[in-house]
């Protein structure tokens, strides 16, 4: 028996020093933690429960059937944040570069499916040099079994991905089928071919943070949703961020209390709009004033930053806001704000969400390079994401809700539940400039006169109360009372059951 005991230490402390001393040194000389350190800091104190720790690969070529390291470069298992439950697997490039075997395919692969069977989040922070490439196709099995389950569990639980290090390859395509995907500051890459292969293909010489660093997938391709500073920063908010979310589509988000007041007024919101329609403002303003003590959430804030998302709470609840931003592109809706709009909207609806959406939105953008990108599918995406959508939707028009956007941003049509305007609100086919140089063409040479139709087309259709007349909006409400409708209208609307016919699935215009 003591032999055992002894063994089982000897185990667990080799597990523990994963790669070696020199390793973890040279891991921390590169401004990362390791894999022990990173879920220490990521789960409540003393929470963690380790499994698979003697798991170790059994790949017998190369050499490597002397060369075995416990945990076998992956750590796994759950714990809890702030009380809740989580599941967690943290790679450790100190072993083998936290590259991915056979072994440590199914580790991950175990924690996943209990994940699913007990209903809990699975949070992965990465850190890999990819496809073990002793273990050649064994490994390749492995990463397609991760990504069977990715595509199982998306909408039944979240998924986040963390990505601490390198992350490579086909290697890229797990984060890619989870729900979030963070990054940290110049120790973390993501690409499907490197530098090298990019250079001999395609003559193109760029560096492995211009090709796949955080700010290039943050601002560039929109594949990351937040970037962090470093280890510590990234781990601290993926745990904030966590407390937004139910543990899995079975439950409602949790109530966190708050010292907001729910009666709250903020009379600065009667003067946000200004008097100008074609003057910008700031939509964040409108954001943090409605949500509970100004803590807002935001995904992907360096991309398309035409359309604002994120998580924020209203007395206590969690609610998801998508908001066009007039400061960029006058808040038109193009191909990439569509999408990230779409997506989000559809995450909220899997997962008990409900979700609020401020309208300032211009129109559709014009132009050759939206309509040859596509925007009439990427466009519809977010159309049938409003559509589908059978959580709470709340919509507020601030200002502009012209032509098919208008439609789009949860408009009644699509089932909006509560839709409210400001009395800034302008609801019509299209701007009255626009509008009367198409209707009065013929009056084009007198500007006099055209100036006059638009004062009159205006005084008709610039306002919240056409739509108001037909019901398509519930009510006028005065700014600095938006906090108070959007409470009283989730409390409303807790019990709402609304579901779509049964299908496969749906087609949405991918
Ligand atoms: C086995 C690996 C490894 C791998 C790194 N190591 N990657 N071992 N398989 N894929 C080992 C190294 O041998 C080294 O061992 C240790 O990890 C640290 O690696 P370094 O190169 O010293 O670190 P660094 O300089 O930081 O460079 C990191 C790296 C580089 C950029 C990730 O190691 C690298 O390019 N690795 C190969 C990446 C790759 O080609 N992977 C396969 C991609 S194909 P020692 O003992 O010296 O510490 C793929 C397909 C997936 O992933 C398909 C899924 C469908």
């Amino acid at each position: 028996m003591k032999d055992i005991i002894r063994q089982l230490e000897a185990k667990r402390n080799q597990a523990y020093l994963g790669g070696g001393q020199k390793r973890i040194q040279a891991q921390h000389q590169k401004g990362k933690l390791t894999a022990r350190e990173r879920i220490s800091l990521l789960l409540d104190e003393g929470s963690f429960e380790e499994w698979d720790m003697f798991v170790e690969h059994r790949c017998t070529d190369f050499d490597m059937a002397d060369e075995t390291v416990p945990s076998d470069g992956v750590v796994t298992g759950y714990g809890m944040i702030n009380g809740r439950l989580v599941f967690v697997f943290s790679q450790d490039f100190t072993v083998f570069g936290g590259s991915l075997s056979e072994a440590h395919a199914e580790k991950i692969c175990k924690i996943m499916d209990q994940a699913m069977k007990v209903g809990a989040p699975v949070i992965g922070l990465n850190d890999s040099g990819g496809a073990r490439i002793q273990e050649g196709v064994a490994s390749l099995g492995g990463y397609a079994e991760i990504f069977q389950r990715n595509v199982t569990a998306s909408g039944v639980i979240p998924q986040i991905s963390l990505i601490m290090g390198p992350c490579a390859g086909g290697a890229v395509y797990s984060p890619a089928l989870t729900d979030f995907i963070f990054m940290v500051k110049d120790t973390s890459y993501m690409f499907v071919t490197g530098p090298e292969v990019v250079k001999t293909v395609t003559h193109e010489e760029v560096t492995a943070e211009e090709l796949g660093g955080a700010l290039t997938h943050s601002m560039k391709s929109g594949v990351c949703d937040r970037v962090f500073e470093n280890d510590v920063e990234a781990i601290m908010m993926v745990r904030r961020f966590f407390n937004y979310l139910p543990l899995s589509n079975r439950e409602k988000p949790p109530i966190r209390p708050s010292t907001s007041k729910n009666d709250h007024v903020d009379l600065s919101l009667d003067t946000l709009v200004p008097s100008n329609p074609n003057k910008p403002y700031d939509m964040n303003e409108l954001i943090l004033k409605t949500v509970d003590d100004g803590e807002f959430f935001e995904i992907q804030p360096d991309y398309a930053k035409n359309i604002i998302i994120g998580f924020g709470r209203v007395d206590g609840h969690s609610i998801g806001i998508v908001a066009n931003q007039p400061l960029v592109l006058a808040g038109c809706l193009d191909i990439k704000s569509s999408i990230k709009a779409a997506r989000f909207v559809r995450f909220c609806d899997a997962f008990n969400i409900p979700v609020v959406t401020f309208v300032d939105v211009p129109g559709f953008m014009p132009g050759t390079s939206q309509e040859y990108g596509g925007i009439i599918k990427h466009g519809a995406k977010l159309l049938f994401a409003y559509a589908e959508c059978t959580v709470p939707k709340i919509t507020v028009i601030t200002r502009k809700a012209y032509g098919g956007a208008y439609d789009v941003m949860s408009s009644k049509h699509l089932r909006g539940d509560v839709n409210f305007a400001w009395p800034s609100a302008e609801i019509a086919v299209m701007g009255p400039k626009g509008a009367v140089e198409i209707i009065f063409r013929d009056e084009k040479g007198d500007p006099e006169k055209l100036a006059a139709r638009e004062a009159q087309y205006k005084a008709k259709f610039a306002n919240p109360f056409v739509a108001g007349k037909r019901g398509y909006i519930d009510d006028v409400i005065m700014p600095h009372e938006t906090r108070k409708r959007i409470l009283r209208s989730l409390v409303m609307l807790q019990n709402k059951e609304l579901e779509n016919p049964w299908r496969k699935h749906d087609n949405i215009p991918l």
